[in-house]
């Protein structure tokens, strides 16, 4: 949203609009003659600062969910409103602009640079922004502080452990301010005790008004969720709410 846009919104709207609102969102595939009906006409709202998990079987539509909701895609039919702008009908352009100013992506298996520093990974996101580097030191260093990794900053991913290099990964994801943090399971590579302090780091930030939205096998993830949905063959079950959320 811009600042004029925010100049001329009521504040009491504000406050009470969705940071996502889906309507009738269909995502479908087509490839020669099959037709995969990935999302079957979800009608969706998430609030800002909500932590909200997704579930469902492996090709349910997780993932279709989350790469509309990041501006990764776009539907079939519907509209998928982030604040007031319709994703569905942006062109690439946009969505890219969105994507690099609004969203963090926490992917599986990290996707970290292995010849960069932690620090040099997290810069990466800033780097196509346009801020000055003296400034994106200063952010990158407020990052890795906030997922607890001040003291690991000149590490390479090789030298980290497996929950150190995810909260590298989330401390790339919040470098920029996001206002919403993409999440495809998170905690799947990692055992226990990392996976409790990859949430704990997820929790701080949902804490702090950043709005959570998570891919997860995992149930124990799901439970500490305020939200729970699941997806399976592209109809969205609101778990939390007990009903179906797709036409
Ligand atoms: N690019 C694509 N082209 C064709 N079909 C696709 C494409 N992406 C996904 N699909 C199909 O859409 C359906 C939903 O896929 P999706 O990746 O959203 O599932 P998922 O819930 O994320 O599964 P998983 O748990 O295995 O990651 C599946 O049937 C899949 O085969
Ligand atoms: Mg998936």
């Amino acid at each position: 949203m811009t600042m004029t846009e925010i100049a001329t919104t009521n504040p009491a709207d504000a406050a009470s609009a969705p940071l996502y609102r889906l309507t009738d969102v269909t995502r479908t595939y087509r490839q020669k003659d099959r037709v995969v009906k990935a999302l079957a006409g979800v009608d969706l709202e998430i609030a800002a600062g909500d932590f909200v998990t997704i579930q469902g079987p492996t090709g349910g539509g997780k993932s279709t969910l989350l790469q509309l909701l990041g501006a990764l895609d776009r539907p079939t039919s519907g509209s998928v409103l982030l604040g007031d702008v319709d994703l569905a009908g942006a062109t690439s352009a946009q969505l890219g602009h969105v994507r690099a100013r609004e969203i963090g992506f926490v992917f599986q298996g990290f996707n970290l640079i292995p010849t960069l520093s932690a620090a040099e990974n997290v810069d990466m996101a800033l780097e196509p922004l346009g801020i000055p580097k003296a400034d994106r030191a200063a952010q990158v260093a407020a990052a890795l502080e906030h997922v607890g990794l001040a003291d690991r900053a000149d590490h390479r991913p090789g030298e980290l452990s497996g929950g150190q290099q995810q909260r590298v990964a989330i401390a790339r994801a919040i470098v920029k301010r996001p206002r919403v943090l993409l999440a495809d399971e998170p905690t799947g590579n990692l055992d226990e005790s990392m996976r409790d302090e990859i949430l704990a780091v997820l929790e701080s930030l949902c804490a702090e008004g950043l709005t959570l939205i998570v891919v997860t096998h995992d149930s124990a993830v799901a439970r500490r969720a305020r939200r729970r949905l699941r997806i399976d063959r592209g109809q969205v079950r609101d778990i939390t709410a007990g009903r179906d959320i797709t036409r």
